[in-house]
């Protein structure tokens, strides 16, 4: 279990600990449910994206989490971001992220997002439509990649994938080649493609085919178009293990691998090549602490633990059906009794976080520590049932660093315009 937590998860006198520091005191200093990221973790998967790939521009996909002290982290690294929204843009510029090392994504991208790319001088635009060739033009983008959408089916959940044929993004290789004459003569620079073939991929095949499938698609373009690339964005993708029994590539070797079969698929001079990681940059470092409360038996068969969290911090199992395991924080060492179903405290029956979750009989007060939920956890809470959203904590080597502060009901009341008008 402890190898789904981050790599500094250790037991100390029975008790979990990340980053030397105790979960007991985690809770006590910032509340519950609370966001526990290892920077050693973080810095550890960066450093793997930067040997694996030394030449390619790496980029956090920040929306996994948003996070200006995490950007400023892996911009340490060497890291730039890819946006795709107003406010991912904001957050990678307050965190100081240059725009050389910024690329900008979005299926719908509005006038102004167009004209705050082109004013931060970001690095690329990525065109994922027709119609956005003339209005990049008009805000004055110049430099720009063409995502296309291959046709191929990722081995991941239907709700993740973003390559096949059908897709929201990117275009269909024949309009991809359009938009690349339509940029040109709009004054754009086409400096390549782009590809993200869908999330938490833990095998290497769609990949792999995608790489391949780039040669033919990118001989097109040099004959039809006399279009040379010399840059090609891979976009991110790469799993992380949820429970024990996901087995996940190692980042070297899923790097390793593409990069190779690029090497193939390529003509002419290498590409410069960007890579988009978000969820295995920081999926694995993060732990959510949960305080548990009611400890209900609802049938003989089913026990439910209640968190003082749930699907405002977690939707992933609602939405994906995403599965996740669990450790009693402050019993680690003992062995696990009973499967449980770990509950939410929202007002929906769905609101579970953990199906079968084997612990030793919880009681209440006890801590919950849920791996793995460094991803698109945060990212995607919301204020269901008017709860705040937690904190997030950065610990290392026993020491603990506040990244994002508690939300708290007032925040929530600061929305409200509560006068009503008599007419
Ligand atoms: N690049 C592009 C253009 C993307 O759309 C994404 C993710 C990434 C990079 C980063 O992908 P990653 O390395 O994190 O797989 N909410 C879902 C995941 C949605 C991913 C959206 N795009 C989840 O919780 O599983």
């Amino acid at each position: 279990m402890l190898t789904l937590f981050p790599e500094t998860a250790a037991i100390d006198d029975g008790e979990l600990a990340i980053g030397g520091v105790r979960a007991s005191a985690l809770a006590a200093e910032f509340g519950t449910p609370l966001a526990v990221y290892c920077r050693q973790t973080i810095e550890d998967a960066a450093r793997a994206y930067r040997s694996a790939a030394p030449d390619a521009l790496p980029l956090y996909s920040l929306k996994a989490l948003p996070n200006v002290a995490v950007l400023r982290l892996l911009g340490e690294h060497g890291f730039g971001a890819d946006v795709s929204t107003l406010g991912e843009l904001r957050f990678a510029l307050e965190a100081g992220v240059p725009g050389e090392r910024i690329v900008v994504h979005g299926n719908n991208k509005s006038d102004e997002e167009l004209r705050a790319a082109a004013e931060a001088n970001v690095r690329f635009v990525v065109l994922d439509a027709l119609d956005e060739v003339e209005r990049a033009a008009e805000a004055g983008v110049r430099d720009v990649l063409v995502r296309v959408t291959p046709g191929i089916e990722a081995d991941t959940h239907e709700k993740i994938r973003t390559a096949h044929e059908g897709s929201k993004f990117g275009l269909p290789p024949d309009q991809a080649l359009q938009a690349v004459a339509a940029a040109r003569a709009a004054g754009l620079e086409p400096a390549g493609a782009h590809l993200h073939i869908g999330s938490q991929l833990l095998r290497m095949e769609a990949g792999l085919e995608t790489v391949d499938w780039l040669g033919p698609f990118l001989a097109r373009a040099r004959d039809e178009l006399g279009w040379q690339p010399t840059v090609v964005d891979l976009g991110g993708g790469l799993g992380i293990r949820y429970v024990e029994e996901d087995e996940a590539p190692r980042i070297a070797e899923f790097v390793a691998a593409l990069l190779a079969r690029l090497a193939q698929a390529w003509e002419g001079p290498a590409p410069q090549v960007i890579l988009e990681p978000g969820r295995s940059l920081v999926g694995r470092a993060g732990v959510t602490l949960y305080r548990v409360g009611v400890v209900k038996q609802a049938s003989p068969e089913l026990t439910y633990v209640a968190v003082d969290g749930g699907m405002s911090d977690n939707p992933r199992p609602q939405l994906y059906g995403a599965r996740y395991s669990a450790l009693l924080a402050n019993r680690a060492d003992e062995e696990p009794t009973h499967p449980y179903d770990v509950a939410g405290k929202h007002c929906e029956s769905g609101d579970v976080l953990i199906h079968s979750a084997r612990l030793p009989e919880p009681r209440r007060g006890d801590l919950l520590a849920v791996p793995a939920t460094g991803a698109y956890t945060l990212s995607m809470g919301s204020n269901y049932n008017s709860v705040p959203r937690p904190a997030a904590v950065l610990v290392a080597n026993g020491d603990t660093h506040l990244i994002r502060r508690r939300e708290t009901i007032d925040d929530l009341m600061r929305y409200e315009a509560a006068t009503l008008s008599r007419s």
